[in-house]
């Protein structure tokens, strides 16, 4: 092993501003307003909010635990806390998962980069939604001009993850991070100004529980999972390069407040604009390639606010994907002993080729069909369905059953520095032992349509 030191995020602010860079991203700019729309408004907010207290930050702290205590990447951690263990496809899982994840992640990327520069062009603003929709679906099907846009998205993505962890992922979330909140909160204050505003709250906040099915629990698991970035090793590999002596408990809770008040910043700023105008709300690509476009056509100053959303998507998604880069970049380093460059080169020419194969299965290789998906369809159902709830579940059987008890407490308490109390800890284990693998299990077979609960 090399005694050289092992970079790791400079400051405090830093590691924070990097987790939830890395947290926040497309799942809450146009997954989460329509889920909370679609599964009765306020009453899926307090599932969601429930989900994420009782069992997603326990799963947090035991990422956090894995990534910190080995201060390795998700491979080399699994190795050191569990030599010899079946344990290790953790590691096998959490690379093929953020290959399968950015692949398309980074395709979209893509396409929000079109759009800041499309908000500049004349014309692209107008209120013809069959307009807008051709539009999105001519760009978004052609052969070149989208890959790219990946490959652009895919190289500013290197670039910042090449500079290592204080002088790139951390350099550069320092900014990105606030400035996600800044321009979240400006278009939030135009939203909610807007006459007819209100039934667009109504719609996210009025608790109508009626509306909650099964599956609305399914749901909210699943967003919370992709929301947090766990279940891939995401967060295990942010952790390892937190310094030993900060309190992990703290930083799992601020990652999981900035990303959940996030999500609803999102909500109330897309919203009651998209009602403000009468238009039914549809959820991902279309709700922000097409609805949007139509709104910020409406407004005064359109151009301004569309140029600042394309931003934010942009931001939103960079943060992210830096994040997943950095879990493949570790681990070629660490265990192929690759050089960060060659590391960050052969992890981005890998990309290049899925993410082109991703984008091309929007249109010319959209005949190609696995399980009568495309590509791009593939790896977005499995990846969310199957790969991460799998993932989570080894996580939290890893850290409840394989670690030592003790070894955990020790973690949590960075050394018994940070006291914490005893019934929580209790409560912490036995979520993790029990409760988590229990509902992940039921999330996934139900995900996957083995088991139907209603
Ligand atoms: N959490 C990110 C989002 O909400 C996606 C992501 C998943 C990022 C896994 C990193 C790891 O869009």
């Amino acid at each position: 092993m090399s005694h050289s030191k092992r970079d790791g995020f400079g400051s405090r602010f830093g590691a924070l501003v990097a987790l939830a860079g890395a947290a926040i991203g497309l799942g809450n700019l146009w997954r989460f307003p329509y889920l909370v729309g679609n599964n009765g408004g306020g009453a899926f907010i307090l599932i969601y909010l429930a989900f994420v207290a009782i069992l997603l930050l326990p799963i947090m702290y035991a990422e956090f635990v894995i990534g910190r205590r080995s201060q390795a990447n998700v491979f080399g951690a699994v190795k050191k806390l569990a030599p010899k263990s079946w344990f290790i496809t953790i590691g096998v899982l959490s690379v093929a998962v953020t290959i399968t994840i950015l692949s398309f992640y980074s395709v979209v990327g893509g396409w929000t980069i079109e759009y800041i520069v499309k908000s500049f062009s004349k014309g692209f603003l107008i209120t013809d939604n069959e307009a807008l929709k051709n539009s999105f679906s001519e760009f978004s099907s052609a052969t070149y001009r989208p890959a790219i846009m990946h490959l652009i998205f895919l190289t500013l993505t290197a670039l910042i993850v090449v500079g290592g962890i204080k002088d790139g992922i951390e350099k550069y979330t320092k900014f990105l991070t606030p400035m996600l909140f800044v321009i979240i909160l400006i278009l939030l204050i135009r939203s909610v100004t807007l006459p007819g505003a209100s039934e667009g709250l109504k719609f996210l906040f009025y608790p109508d529980f009626s509306k909650l099915t099964a599956s609305s629990f399914l749901d909210a698991l699943g967003q919370g999972f992709f929301s947090l970035s766990l279940g891939m090793g995401c967060i295990i590999t942010y952790a390892s390069y937190v310094n030993k002596k900060e309190n992990i408990r703290h930083m799992s809770l601020t990652t999981v407040v900035a990303d959940t008040s996030f999500a609803v910043l999102a909500g109330i700023a897309v919203m009651p604009a998209v009602f403000a105008f009468g238009i039914n709300p549809t959820s991902g690509p279309s709700l922000v390639f097409i609805t949007l476009p139509q709104i910020f056509a409406q407004l005064p100053f359109g151009a301004v606010f569309s140029v600042l959303f394309f931003v934010v998507l942009f931001v939103a998604a960079i943060t992210s994907s830096i994040s997943m880069m950095e879990i493949v970049v570790a681990y070629l380093s660490e265990e192929l002993k690759m050089s960060r460059k060659v590391a960050v080169l052969a992890t981005s020419l890998v990309l290049a080729f899925t993410g082109i194969l991703c984008s091309l299965s929007e249109g010319v290789l959209g005949g190609f069909k696995v399980f009568g998906k495309n590509l791009f369809d593939l790896f977005d159902y499995t990846s969310n369905n199957i790969m991460l709830p799998l993932g989570g579940l080894l996580v939290v059987l890893f850290v409840g059953w394989r670690l030592k008890k003790a070894d955990v407490l020790d973690e949590l308490t960075s050394a018994g520095t940070i006291p914490m109390k005893k019934q929580i800890f209790g409560a912490v284990i036995f979520i993790l032992k029990f409760v988590a693998p229990i509902a992940i299990a039921i999330v996934m077979l139900s995900g996957i349509g083995l088991i139907k609960l209603f």
